[in-house]
C-alpha cells in the first residue's frame, strides 16, 4: 500500500459516476489492483467497484483471455501499467487497437499472467480467471507475497494443499472472494471475535500446512454450505438429456462466466467449493454439509460447539464479496440493497438430490481420497463443460464422464484414515504430480466423450 495523489483521470470517472471532483481527487491510500480475467463476470464486477471507490482502489495491471475489445475499452478508463492476453496473435491485435501513444506494456501467456501476479506496481491480485489457468499466477502472486482475493476457486481444488501451505509459508493471506466462502468467513472472522487471519498462525486456521487432515479449532461443528439448486432442481432425471446449452446458462439467481454456471446446473459448482472450503478453512469433508436454499439470500452458515449458527445473508450481487476480498477489514458503500424480508415470506432449505446429482459424491470422495484425485475431478469437469457447451455430448454425460476419469486414475494420495499423525506435517505429491494427473485427466476425459 502507497500513499498518493489519485492517478484517476478524474473527468472520465466523473462522466461514469458523476463523482464529485472534490471526491475522486483527495489524498488517500489507494490499494494497486492487478485483475486476472478482467473481462469476465468478476473481473468486470471488480472494475465496476473500483469506479464507485477511486479513493480505495487503483488498477495497475489488467489480465484478459481473447476479448482484446472489451480490454481496450477498460485499459482507456483505468490506464494501467501493464497489460496481459492470452498469446502474441492477441496481443498484436491489442496493440493495433490502441492508441500509439498509450505508454502501456502489453504481454501474452504463461509468463505474462505470472508477470500480472506477482509485478511491482500491484498490492493486491484479484484472481478471477476460469479454470485451471488460474493456478500458475496464483503461485505466482503468494511467492510476490501480495494480498490475494481469490476468485479462481479451481486453485484450490486442483492444488490446495499445496497453495495454502505456500501461502501459510509466505505469511501471505488468501481472501475468498466465491460468495459461500466469503460467507463462512465472515462468519467465523467476524463473529467469533478472533479474525482468523489475524490470527492465522496461532489458529492455524487457513494454514493447512501444519495439519491437513486435522481440524485445528475447536469452536467450528459445522459448515452449511448453500447452494441455489441451479436451474434444474426439479427437473425430473430422465428429461436430464434433452438439456441444451441454452438451457443451462439460464441461471436462476446468478449471473456468471458460462463454465460456473453450466458447473452451477450439475451442481459441479458445489463440489468445487467443497473442495475449495476444506483446504481454505482446513476443517474435514465431513464437517461440511450441502444444502439447497434456492433464493440465494443465505450464502453459507457455520455452526459453532455452542449450538449457535451464524448465516451471512443479502442480496446475490458477487460486488459485495469481491469488494470485501479486496478491502477486508474495511467494507465499503456498495450501494447494494438488503432482501426485503417481508415480500420473500421465508426462506427455503433442501436437501440435496444426490441420485440426480452426484457431483457432490465425486467432491466428497476427492476429499478423502485427497492428492491428486481433486485435480483429476476438476480437469475431467473442465473437458465435459467444454465438450457440452460445444453440443458434443449431451448434459448427463458431464457426470459421467467425471466419474470414470477419477475411477480410472491412480492417485498419488494422503488417504486421511491411512495417513500417520507423524506424517501430517508433509504432503506426499508435488506441483508435478498435480500438472501430470491435470493433464492425464483431460486425455483420459477427452477419450471418454465418444
Ligand atoms: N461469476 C461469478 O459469479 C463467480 C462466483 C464465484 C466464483 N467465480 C469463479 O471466478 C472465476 C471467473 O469466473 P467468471 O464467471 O468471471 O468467468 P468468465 O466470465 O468466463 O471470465 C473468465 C475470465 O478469464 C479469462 N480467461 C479465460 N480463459 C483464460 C485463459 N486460458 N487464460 C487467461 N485468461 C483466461 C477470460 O478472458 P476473455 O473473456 O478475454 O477470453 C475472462 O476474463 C472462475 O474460477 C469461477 O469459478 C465466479
Amino acid at each position: 500500500m502507497i500513499k498518493i495523489d489519485t492517478p484517476y483521470d478524474v473527468n472520465q470517472v466523473k462522466t461514469i459516476y458523476s463523482y464529485r471532483e472534490s471526491e475522486a481527487v483527495r489524498v488517500c491510500d489507494i490499494k494497486r489492483v492487478s485483475i486476472l480475467g478482467s473481462t469476465g463476470s468478476i473481473g468486470r464486477n471488480a472494475l465496476d467497484i473500483a469506479l464507485m471507490h477511486p479513493e480505495k482502489f487503483k488498477i495497475t495491471v489488467l489480465a484478459a483471455g481473447n476479448n482484446v475489445n472489451l480490454l481496450a475499452e477498460q485499459i482507456k478508463i483505468f490506464k494501467p501499467e501493464i497489460a496481459v492476453v492470452l498469446n502474441e496473435r492477441k496481443a498484436d491485435e491489442l496493440k493495433s487497437i490502441l492508441p500509439s501513444n498509450s505508454g502501456i506494456e502489453i504481454y501474452w501467456g504463461d509468463e505474462g499472467y505470472k508477470l500480472a501476479a506477482s509485478h511491482k506496481s500491484v498490492d493486491a491480485v484479484l484472481l478471477a480467471m476460469v479454470g485451471a489457468a488460474g493456478l500458475m499466477p496464483a503461485l505466482a502472486a503468494i511467492d510476490a507475497q501480495k494480498h490475494i482475493a481469490l476468485a479462481n476457486k479451481e486453485t484450490l481444488v486442483m492444488a490446495g494443499e499445496l497453495v495454502m501451505a505456500k501461502a501459510a509459508e509466505k505469511g501471505v493471506k488468501i481472501y475468498p472472494v466465491d460468495s459461500e466462502h466469503s460467507a463462512i468467513f465472515q462468519c467465523i472472522g467476524e463473529k467469533v471475535g478472533q479474525h482468523f487471519y489475524a490470527n492465522m498462525d496461532e489458529n492455524n486456521f487457513n494454514n493447512s500446512s501444519n495439519n491437513p487432515n486435522k481440524k485445528n479449532n475447536n469452536y467450528v461443528k459445522k459448515i452449511f454450505l448453500t447452494a441455489s439448486g441451479g436451474p434444474f432442481r426439479n427437473t425430473p432425471f430422465e428429461k436430464f438429456k434433452d438439456i441444451k446449452p441454452e438451457h443451462a446458462l439460464n441461471h436462476p439467481t446468478w449471473n456468471m462466466g458460462s463454465k460456473i454456471t453450466i458447473d452451477s446446473a450439475t451442481l459441479m459448482n458445489k463440489a468445487l467449493e467443497i473442495v475449495e472450503a476444506v483446504r481454505l478453512f482446513n476443517v474435514p469433508v465431513s464437517d461440511i454439509e450441502v444444502i439447497v436454499h434456492p433464493q440465494s439470500i443465505v450464502h453459507s452458515m457455520v455452526g459453532f460447539n455452542d449450538g449457535s449458527i451464524i448465516a451471512q445473508m443479502g442480496l446475490p450481487d458477487m460486488k459485495s464479496a469481491i469488494s470485501y476480498a479486496l478491502s477486508y477489514p474495511e467494507r465499503l458503500d456498495l450501494k447494494i440493497d438488503f432482501p426485503d424480508f417481508a415480500t420473500l415470506g421465508h426462506l427455503i432449505f433442501e436437501k440435496p438430490d444426490i441420485s440426480k446429482f452426484p457431483s457432490l459424491e465425486f467432491a466428497v470422495e476427492a476429499c478423502k481420497q485427497g492428492g491428486t484425485l481433486p485435480a483429476v475431478m476438476n480437469a475431467a469437469n473442465e473437458i465435459a463443460v467444454n465438450a457440452f457447451l460445444n453440443n458434443e455430448i449431451d448434459f448427463p454425460k458431464i457426470f459421467t464422464i467425471i466419474e470414470k476419469t477419477m475411477k480410472m486414475h491412480r492417485n498419488i494420495e494422503r488417504h486421511e484414515d491411512i495417513i500417520k499423525e507423524s506424517e501430517r506435517n508433509t504432503i506426499s505429491y508435488t506441483l508435478d504430480d498435480v500438472i501430470n494427473a491435470d493433464k492425464w485427466a483431460r486425455e483420459t476425459a477427452t477419450s471418454l466423450k465418444f
